[in-house]
């Protein structure tokens, strides 16, 4: 559907502004609520589409963009920014999200329980909850609308799907291919627009019954505060500002590949981006010399030229947003041990490139340690004891995910239980997840049911409890 909004959305590559990808009519508020109403009166078909069918529709899907994984990965790339492996690596994660929900349209089952009473049936059944609005952002414009999108519609809802404005492009192949799959008409709505404009209608309408928002936490929370007060369900996946803690014993060499993707890899735009950097004082400045020789040896630039290690900031704001947290973080008094600037000039002239930057003596009270950059800007802190560890670890408002380098296994496991995050990874970088665990963050990194596997898929349902009763008597019983 052409929105009518009065914006133009434009979509431009990052890595050189002069290439414009696509150009959209923004949707307009009406077009937002014309949107819900499709969805609404779509609802009732799907609702009674058996759950394998409605499955088989999202595995079609899924085949659908398998084999256009390439061309995807090339829009993404340019669209975004993220480096082309990064792309392809992007799509791979949404199809096995796509692929898991899909199966899952078998297996909407509800459970059956023995009952207190004798001939009485105690079971749940999972039923959809009708239209849901799917608000996602512009760092990963394929994998977070798949693992929102996949079991919303699998379950059985109707979506109204609002990406990111940066991220057009991507967003009309998603309705373009679920068409092509046969999603049934107005099941299905994309609506592309200024979250100022149409944000708070897909969240407030009344017609809208359950809302999955990823993004900033200034939004989020809105999101959360209108939900709660509507009496909606929720769920809000926002910041994080990720540890990595590379222990004594660690293999220093695997840490530094796990730092380095972690922190820069997709331009440290990613929520579960890698941005502390906690070092045990025996090997820290072993390990910042071989960090800083590998981040000055990266290769920046545009992520569709083979080798690039790192593409550009997502826009002009995000660029601004990481220099200033630069700037703020020099006058604070950490130690800047290399990059901090933008990349001018050449092949940078027409793009937001900022180099891969590492700060040292970073301490809890500045603003670096604290806060989200979403930039390729690294934290680095100091310490002596698990204690002092675990304390740097936890002193921050966010608990997304996190990470520790260590052959000691008790160590290990005594950090897993302690540290406040919703993901742990031992051994490997803070970044990712999988379809078949659970996604998500403690503290200010989220609110509401965690995301992919079951838990993904229940956010998304109702369950009814019924009560079977087939004595055909009256019952003596106090607690009926
Ligand atoms: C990942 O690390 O692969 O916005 C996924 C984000 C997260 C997704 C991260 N919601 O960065």
């Amino acid at each position: 559907m052409e929105g009518r909004g009065s914006r133009e959305i434009v979509s431009v590559n990052p890595a050189d502004t002069r290439d414009v990808v696509a150009t959209f009519q923004g949707a307009s508020a009406e077009d937002a609520r014309n949107a819900l109403a499709a969805a609404q009166s779509a609802f009732p078909g799907w609702r009674a589409t058996p759950g394998p069918e409605r499955g088989r529709i999202l595995a079609r899907f899924a085949a659908i963009a398998r084999s256009r994984k390439e061309e995807l990965g090339r829009l993404m790339t340019r669209e975004q920014g993220k480096i082309l492996p990064e792309a392809l690596g992007e799509l791979e994660k949404g199809l096995n999200l796509v692929e898991w929900f899909s199966g899952e349209g078998m297996r909407l089952m509800g459970i059956t329980a023995p009952s207190e009473l004798p001939n009485n049936l105690l079971y749940t059944i999972r039923q959809p909850i009708g239209v849901a609005s799917v608000i996602t952002p512009w760092n990963f414009p394929w994998a977070i609308p798949c693992w929102k999108l996949a079991p919303a519609l699998v379950a059985g809802n109707a979506v109204v799907f609002k990406p990111a404005s940066l991220v057009p492009a991507m967003a009309a192949k998603i309705a373009e291919m679920f068409a092509e799959a046969g999603m049934p008409p107005g099941v299905f709505n994309l609506v592309m627009g200024a979250g100022s404009e149409i944000g708070d209608i897909l969240v407030e309408d009344e017609r809208v019954k359950v809302v999955s928002f990823t993004g900033s936490n200034e939004i989020g929370q809105r999101v959360h505060t209108i939900c709660g007060r509507r009496g909606v369900k929720v769920t809000c996946e926002m910041g994080g500002k990720n540890p990595a803690i590379v222990w004594e014993d660690a293999d220093l060499d695997l840490a530094l590949a796990g730092v380095l993707k972690g922190a820069f890899g997709s331009t440290g735009q990613r929520c579960t981006a890698t941005s502390r950097l906690l070092l045990h004082e025996d090997i820290a400045d072993k390990f910042l010399g071989k960090l800083v020789a590998a981040a000055k040896a990266f290769k920046i630039g545009d992520g569709l030229a083979p080798g690039t290690d790192m593409g550009p900031a997502v826009d002009e704001g995000q660029l601004k947003t990481d220099l200033e947290y630069i700037e703020s973080a020099k006058k604070e008094g950490a130690k800047l041990l290399c990059g901090g600037r933008r990349l001018e000039g050449g092949a940078y002239a027409h793009g937001y490139f900022v180099e891969p930057t590492v700060f040292d003596g970073v301490t809890p009270k500045m603003r670096l340690f604290q806060e989200e950059v979403f930039g390729p800007v690294l934290a680095t802190a100091r310490f002596k004891t698990f204690d002092e560890m675990l304390r740097l670890a936890n002193d921050c408002r966010f608990g997304l995910t996190c990470a520790i380098y260590t052959q000691d296994l008790t160590l290990a496991l005594k950090f897993t239980e302690s540290v406040e995050a919703g993901m742990v990874h031992v051994n490997s970088p803070t970044i990712g997840g999988e379809a078949q665990v659970p996604f998500g963050g403690v503290k200010g990194s989220g609110v509401g049911e965690r995301e992919m596997s079951k838990e993904g898929l229940h956010f998304f349902t109702e369950l009814k409890t019924v009560f079977l009763d087939y004595t055909g008597k009256r019952r003596d019983s106090s607690i009926y």
